[in-house]
């Protein structure tokens, strides 16, 4: 059984390119692995949150991966700074991790380029606290995106350089675990590309199915297929495409057919991709409902995260104390 950890950004608005992407894996995984999945709120302040905003992004979270399927009995969800053991790994592997490296990692030089008035030593030191999450936990595997790679590698350096500084094996390197196929795609509404949640092209798993009705309805189209079995273009092939995960496979054959047969109506296509939308993220969004009005049953699956992280991770920081030689008078 592999040990799985995975940071979670704090930021609430999860949507259906989300879902079907890493979401959908982590409610799966859960099942035979060793899960630990955390909010990552320690890695957030690097932007300055305001403090209602900090804890209203994670109670967001919380809510909306409890909602779509993440269960607190099978997987250990917890919030980052619940744990402040994790702080204390970050400061004992930051002495193996050289700032020339650290300014070089991408992520670092894209928010310079980005913010070059917020350079904060937190965002350099990102990828140690980032170790730290994953080290702590004994993770033998990391679910990662293209974007979180390099982080990764840089992890299973730190691993490397302190086992070699101390003569030991107890970390092991940790690898990346890759959804390939089951990662799926989802573009957005307006025509092109990803759907994203910046992008104003997204539908949220909070979204009402008012709100999704409406935003369907709105979708990007195009004039029309003139020819028979012309191809599909970019805007109308992205409907297929959401169509193609929540719908019956014979709703999306008929509207290919229709499309190539030149008689497709978008206006007929819209409202079934809609009402197949609405009736997948329906259940997900009453449960945000219930969930977000539920403030105790919250806090004790926060506390009941908190308790069970902590106790795999005071092991590790205890055990790597004596490795680095703290002892006691
Ligand atoms: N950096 C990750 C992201 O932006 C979040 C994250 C923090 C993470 N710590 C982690 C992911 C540990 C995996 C393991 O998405």
């Amino acid at each position: 059984m592999e040990r799985v950890v995975s940071g979670i950004r704090s930021t609430g608005n999860l949507h259906l390119g989300n879902y079907f992407g890493a979401i959908r894996n982590f409610v799966r995984m859960q099942n035979d692995h060793e899960c630990f999945f955390f909010i990552a709120d320690y890695h957030s302040l690097t932007t300055h949150p305001t403090p209602n905003d900090l804890h209203s992004n994670v109670r967001q979270v919380l809510v909306e991966y409890l909602a779509a399927g993440i269960d607190p009995e099978k997987a250990t969800l917890f919030v980052q700074s619940d744990v402040p053991e994790v702080a204390e790994l970050t400061l004992l592997l930051s002495m193996n991790a050289y700032v020339g490296e650290l300014e070089r990692t991408s992520s670092f030089k894209e928010k310079v380029r980005k913010n070059p008035n917020n350079v904060n030593a937190g965002l350099l030191t990102y990828p140690v606290l980032m170790a730290a999450d994953i080290l702590i936990h004994r993770a033998t595997k990391v679910p990662v995106g293209k974007d979180q790679e390099q982080h990764l590698e840089m992890c299973r350096k730190y691993a490397r350089r302190f086992n070699g500084l101390y003569k030991t094996e107890y970390f092991k390197e940790p690898e990346p675990f890759n959804f390939g196929q089951d990662l799926l795609k989802i573009p957005g509404l307006d025509g092109t590309g990803k759907m994203g949640k910046s992008e104003g092209n997204g539908l949220f798993l909070a979204d009402s199915p008012k709100q999704i009705r409406k935003k369907v309805m709105k979708a990007v189209t195009d004039s029309g297929p003139t020819e028979p079995n012309s191809p599909v273009t970019e805007p109308v092939q992205n409907l297929f495409t959401i169509m193609d995960v929540v719908s019956e496979p014979g709703t999306l054959q008929f509207f290919q057919q229709e499309y190539a047969n030149c008689t497709i109506r978008y206006g007929d296509l819209k409202k079934q991709l809609a009402e197949d939308i609405v009736q997948f993220v329906e259940p997900i969004y009453n449960r945000i409902q219930e969930l977000s009005a539920d403030s105790d049953y919250l806090q004790k699956i926060a506390r009941m995260g908190a308790e069970k992280a902590h106790e795999s991770a005071a092991k590790t920081v205890k055990e790597v104390r004596e490795i680095i030689g703290f002892k006691k008078f």
